[in-house]
């Protein structure tokens, strides 16, 4: 089976999750691969960070998917980067959770409008990655019912862990009532600084607890990450010899690999 709508996901905000998905779908992209981003997250980082804009006069957006009022194939934007599409997110969908309170099949609402995007020959993605909010609200569980696997950014701090235990419940939640196919494709060491034993201490305990589902990829701390966002473009472009562009570029690989492995053992 084909496992390619993939949600970056962590409850906890500030990990690194915009970052990944910006810098996965860019990486990704300049490989040839054709990419749609979707941002899930009401903050609509991940559309600024692709150079969209995140203001609320643009009816375009994963919001008025969500809703009803338009159908996905409608709302899918061109980025300035080759075989980049996104879908915007705006600040209108932190009203979703409450609008649709009375729909019994919400849940189900985002992997219904993927269904029809991966049966229309017009949209044919190698991968739909989704921008997940840091909660474990509604719109996390839409995107954990519509994935086929996940990427969990881990931050290399105090608590890193303990946080991912709530989500691991979640998941088994979700694969046991909703979505039994539902897979963690990895965990991304991110914010990694190599000088502090914290650091190398979360990498040793994630790397024995979750074992080869870590990716040897750690992505460093570097301040060129959180720069390249106001200027609207991926690291990767805005710097690509940083170190948290050459990660980025190792990360990418690394996820390649997955799905050649995947592959040949098929
Ligand atoms: N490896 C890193 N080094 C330095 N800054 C980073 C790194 N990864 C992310 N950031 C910055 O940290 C902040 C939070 O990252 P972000 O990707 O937005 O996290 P999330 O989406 O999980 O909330 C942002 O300002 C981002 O630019
Ligand atoms: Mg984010």
């Amino acid at each position: 089976m084909e496992k390619k709508i993939i949600s970056i996901i962590n409850q906890k905000g500030g990990v690194g999750k915009t970052t990944t998905v910006i810098n996965l779908a860019a990486g990704l992209s300049m490989k040839g691969k054709k990419i749609l981003v979707i941002d899930l997250d009401p903050q609509g980082n991940a559309t600024t960070g692709l150079g969209l804009s995140n203001t609320t006069n643009s009816d375009k957006t994963i919001y008025n998917v969500l809703n009803g009022n338009k159908k996905i194939l409608e709302v899918i934007q061109p980025t300035k980067f080759a075989n980049l599409n996104l879908i915007t997110s705006n600040v209108d969908l932190s009203g979703l959770e409450v609008e649709t309170a009375g729909d019994s099949r919400r849940a189900f609402k985002l992997k219904d409008e993927l269904t029809s995007i991966l049966n229309d020959s017009r949209a044919s993605y190698d991968y739909i990655l989704i921008d997940c909010p840091p909660s474990l609200s509604l719109l996390t569980i839409m995107a954990l019912v519509a994935s086929d696997a996940l990427v969990v950014p881990l931050q290399t701090e105090f608590f890193a862990l303990e946080g991912l235990t709530q989500l691991m419940k979640t998941i088994e939640r979700i694969k046991s009532n909703l979505n039994p196919l539902l897979e963690i494709r990895g965990i991304l060491l991110t914010m990694f600084d190599k000088r502090n034993k914290l650091s190398n201490q979360v990498e040793l305990e994630a790397r024995n607890y979750f074992k080869d589902k870590v990716y040897s990829t750690a992505v460093p701390r570097n301040v060129r990450l959180s720069e390249a966002p106001s200027h609207g473009i991926p690291v990767l472009l805005y710097d690509n010899k940083c170190p948290g562009s050459k990660a980025y570029f190792k990360f990418t690989d690394e996820f390649l690999e997955q799905d050649k492995q995947v592959e040949s053992a098929a």
